[in-house]
């Protein structure tokens, strides 16, 4: 046992984040998002291209979100000014020629933004990034294909939401049911995780013997693999070689005290709407446990800071304060992220 690391709330930058599934961006459409706490207009011009803008208007700052987008130009609500998808200024209708400034002089700040595997992703920067961004957080393609998006907001910083995702322990007691397992239900683990590029991989591995719903859905003995990487995305893929379900799970923070948990699922197995009404309502009381199970900890935490990360089932937990933190620091001293994780094998009781 030993004390947990204060946990750090400042926010990871130089990252991908979710920001919305691609359903959600309708053609000649924009929303608004918050994303680390900066307003994001994101949207989808006419041509089917997605964009993002920092959404205030350069002008007096009215969010750019609730004015008009033809498909080409998004219009303050305010006083008209026009912007180009790009962020580029367009035209500045009180302006008489020859004042200043004139539109040319204008820019909106803008993001870069990917659409991946029906996921809107955008990069919210640190300032010193150069060269090219990183590469898309994306699912492992063979088989699968999108099913789902399930989003809820989960009323506790990113770091107690993302650590709830790699907590394995929790399970028997969170989301104690008939379906998956129960309070009795606890058995001895071995896993082994390997390094990967911002995270780790618990190796694939012969699905738990107590993970009945998995082995209900996908039938025989499922095969599967998690992977965690930085800021805070969870990838499963689990596959029986003739079906193949695919679980990506992204925290984004909204503000320090609030984060975005998006929960996207993609599979091969036969079945049309029932199947997918059946594990959208599982996997949506499973995410309202965890949210609720999380805001516990949070008023917890409140009273009575520091807590105590245990060995084995609680090392992963260690492991995402760790690279947090050197994420920060490899930032800090304009170096490549190295990752600290050796190759190890973990055993709990789950
Ligand atoms: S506030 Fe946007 S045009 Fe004035
Ligand atoms: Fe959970």
């Amino acid at each position: 046992m030993t004390n947990t690391p204060k946990p750090n709330d400042t926010f990871m930058r130089g990252c991908w984040y979710m920001a919305a599934a691609a359903h959600e961006i309708k053609s000649s459409q924009t929303v608004h998002r918050t994303l680390l706490q900066e307003p994001v207009l994101i949207g989808r011009d006419r041509d089917g291209a997605i964009f993002a803008l920092k959404d205030t208007c350069p002008h007096r700052g009215t969010l750019l979100s609730r004015g008009l987008f033809d498909g080409t130009e998004v219009e303050c609500p305010y006083h008209g000014w026009r912007f180009s998808t790009d962020g580029q200024c367009t035209a500045i209708p009180s302006q008489k020629e020859g004042q200043k400034p004139q539109a040319e002089d204008i820019h909106a700040s803008a993001y870069s933004v990917k659409e991946n595997d029906g996921i809107i992703w955008v990069f919210i920067g640190c300032g010193n990034e150069t060269g090219d961004l990183p590469s898309v957080p994306a699912v492992p393609a063979i088989g699968t294909r999108f099913q789902l998006h399930l989003h809820r907001t989960f009323q506790c910083n990113s770091d107690l939401a993302i650590t709830g995702l790699m907590d394995p322990a929790h399970g028997a007691f969170i989301h104690a049911s008939s379906l998956w397992r129960g309070h009795r239900d606890v058995r001895d683990k071995e896993k082994a995780f390997s390094p990967i590029e911002h995270g780790w991989c618990m190796d694939r591995h012969t699905a738990s013997g107590n993970a009945r719903a998995y082995r209900l859905f996908l039938g025989g003995a499922p095969e599967t693999e998690i992977t965690y990487t930085m800021p805070g995305i969870r990838i499963e893929h689990a596959t029986t070689g003739k079906v193949t379900y695919c679980g990506l799970t992204a925290c984004t923070p909204i503000t320090t005290e609030t984060t975005s948990v998006h929960h996207v699922m993609y599979w091969d197995v036969p079945g049309g709407a029932l199947t997918r009404g059946l594990v959208k309502l599982m996997a949506s009381r499973f995410i309202g446990q965890d949210a609720d199970a999380v805001k516990d900890m949070r008023d917890g935490q409140a009273f009575t800071p520091p807590t105590i990360l245990v060995e084995g089932a609680d090392t992963q937990i260690r492991w995402y304060y760790r690279l947090k933190k050197e994420w920060h620091q490899a930032q800090a001293e304009n170096r490549p992220f190295q990752n600290p994780i050796l190759p190890t094998t973990l055993k709990w009781r789950s």
